[in-house]
């Protein structure tokens, strides 16, 4: 299947047909935001189903039957995407959702409602690398080819939603003061606890020691692995094969150094480097 029968282009971004149409991008710009509601904002592999798991548990106070209930889709679902407008519209306050939509594209009302956004970023190598091998799993991604002409591609933004340094940048020139808390994948990987405290202070909830440790302990990666409402397993196989690569893959930081060759590396910094120049974000990983 050639690349333009898998993707809608919407604003210049590629995003794939299975999962967004032009009624969903209808939806999405005329959405009518609640003050209320709480968006976890990623570009595309850097955490987005660990927020899905998240959120709710915060957000109800360690209630866990949505989390074992509802698919990941239903219970936090993407504000661009096709089940959107299914599921938001009738979700009782406070909802979650999440976006990979750049700042500038988000819709009118969310401007103007008190609405909190969590950013979470990754390393773009692991993002890479992630992206990888989820077009791999997807089928209606389209092949990445090796992973030399994926790392191409991705450099250059001809992937889904754009380009990486375009997100991140996106989200951090705005007017929200403190409706935003950025995050990095990299810190929920290696403090979660430290993380859900953050998280839980921003929404104005708070989690007793015990449930922290509840949340804590469902929200790692081999529990999360385990969990049918968030792995993707009730997918078909011909459309996600977790015989190709799970969903869950890895859960690592760093796994980058395990596919980028030392050129590769060289490569991918100089790039990121001169499209992060004009912006003052600092991000853990810049000395890697
Ligand atoms: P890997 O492919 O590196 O394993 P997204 O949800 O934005 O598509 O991101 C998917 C990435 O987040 C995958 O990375 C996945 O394994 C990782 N991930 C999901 N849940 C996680 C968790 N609980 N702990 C660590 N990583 C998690």
């Amino acid at each position: 299947m050639q690349k333009d029968e898998k993707y809608t282009v919407y604003h210049g971004l590629l995003c794939p047909k299975e999962t967004h149409s032009m009624d969903s991008f209808q939806y999405f710009e005329g959405f009518n935001m609640r003050d209320d509601d709480v968006i976890a904002v990623t570009y595309p592999k850097s955490g987005t189903i660990w927020m899905q798991e998240i959120l709710p548990l915060i957000l109800n106070g360690g209630d866990f039957t949505p989390v074992h209930t509802i698919p990941n889709w239903d219970r936090v679902p993407w504000l661009e995407e096709t089940r959107a407008a299914l599921v938001l519209n009738n979700k009782p306050s406070p909802r979650a959702m999440v976006s990979h939509m750049p700042y500038h594209l988000m819709p009118p009302t969310f401007f103007s409602s008190k609405a909190k956004v969590i950013y979470v970023a990754r390393n773009p190598k692991d993002v890479l690398v992630s992206s990888f091998y989820f077009h791999q799993m997807a089928s209606f991604l389209d092949d990445p080819g090796t992973f030399e002409e994926f790392f191409d591609k991705f450099l250059a933004g001809q992937v889904l939603f754009g380009k990486w340094t375009d997100h991140v940048k996106s989200w951090r020139k705005n007017n929200l003061g403190d409706r935003i808390l950025y995050v990095t994948y990299e810190e929920m990987v290696k403090d979660l606890s430290g993380v859900l405290i953050r998280f839980s202070n921003f929404l104005g909830r708070e989690l007793t020691e015990q449930t922290l440790e509840q949340v804590v302990s469902h929200c790692t990666f081999t529990t999360m692995k385990t969990n049918a409402m968030s792995n993707f397993s009730l997918i078909p196989r011909d459309i996600m094969d977790h015989e190709k690569s799970p969903f869950l893959r890895k859960g690592i930081v760093g796994d980058w150094k395990n596919h980028l060759s030392p050129d590769q590396e060289v490569k991918f910094n100089t790039v990121i480097k001169q499209e992060m120049a004009d912006s003052d974000i600092q991000f853990p990983w810049d000395e890697d």
